[in-house]
């Protein structure tokens, strides 16, 4: 019983608990990135000629948890992912990754530091199988963190494996335009699952799925994450990521206008006004 508990703690517990708390509020204070940030991203700023489509913006992501990204449509979210992955140098600000300066860095180097993303629109190679897709996306020499993956030998064991993982075990020698559209977004994430990430950017994981793909699609981004990936996900709205994500942070125009747990984002004014009595 917890008030039990706290009833008997003696006084040197109480002082060590809120030294902690303390250290915690300084480190949550500071300039520096907190021990747990996996990524920080400071003023990130993305004009595109004299459209401003990433208006200084801040955000963090600690290790192990699931973000959601929302945001209307053409809000920069996309953008943001593509200054964060090194598809597009930032036009000002800087984006940290474990601890270190990676703002411009490019998108191949990015991916051998570990971070991965899916785009929201599927790009796999039409002309090859499933498994293939999957096993030319491997990243040779690195170590694999998803259960079944460490130490496994062949390529093709690698590939079948994360095919598995993702949901498309029995589809290994199709074609990609063989596959539904639920089955192109697992081929999406199994293909970035290749590159053994640690931190990975969903973009738009459930547009045009049925509400049991979208339970079951979040199930596997859940699974994922309880194997050690850090996960940010986007979405327009809260569908399917409510039971989800630990957190949202929700941006239009290109800027932050809300950050906190589904709940408190739901029921946030300014959120509210920029859906304009939509669906949060
Ligand atoms: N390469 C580009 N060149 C010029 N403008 C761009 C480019 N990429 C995005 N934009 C513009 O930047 C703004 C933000 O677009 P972005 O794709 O980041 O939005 P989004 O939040 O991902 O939207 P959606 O929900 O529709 O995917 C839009 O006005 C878009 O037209
Ligand atoms: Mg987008």
């Amino acid at each position: 019983m917890s008030s039990g508990t706290a009833a008997g703690s003696d006084d040197s517990d109480l002082a060590e608990n809120a030294k902690k708390a303390d250290d915690r509020s300084i480190d949550e204070g500071s300039a520096t990135d907190a021990a747990d940030d996996v990524l920080v991203v400071e003023g990130l700023t993305k004009r595109f000629g004299g459209l401003t489509a990433v208006d200084d913006l801040s955000f963090s992501v600690a290790e192990g948890e699931i973000m959601g990204f929302i945001g209307p449509n053409g809000a920069g979210k996309s953008t943001t992912f593509n200054c964060i992955t090194g598809r597009f140098p930032p036009t000002k600000g800087s984006v940290r990754y474990r601890g270190e300066d990676v703002t411009g860095v490019p998108a191949h180097e990015m991916v051998k530091r570990g971070l991965a993303r899916t785009f929201q629109s599927f790009r796999p190679l039409g002309d090859r199988s499933v498994l293939a897709n999957v096993a030319l996306a491997l990243v040779p020499d690195r170590l694999f963190s998803i259960a079944g993956l460490r130490g496994q030998g062949t390529t093709r064991e690698r590939a079948s494996e994360i095919c598995r993982r993702v949901g498309l075990g029995d589809r290994l020698s199709q074609t990609p335009d063989e596959l539904p559209h639920a089955g192109l977004l697992r081929l999406e994430l199994g293909r970035a699952l290749a590159t053994d990430p640690d931190l990975l950017l969903v973009d738009e994981p459930f547009a045009g799925l049925s509400g049991p793909e979208v339970e079951s699609v979040a199930g596997l981004l859940e699974e994922l994450r309880e194997e050690g990936l850090t996960l940010v996900v986007v979405d327009h709205n809260m569908r399917g990521l409510l039971s989800l994500i630990d957190r949202a942070v929700v941006i239009q125009f290109g800027a932050k206008i809300a950050e906190g747990t589904p709940e408190a984002i739901r029921s946030d004014e300014t959120v509210q006004q920029a859906y304009l009595g939509g669906e949060v």
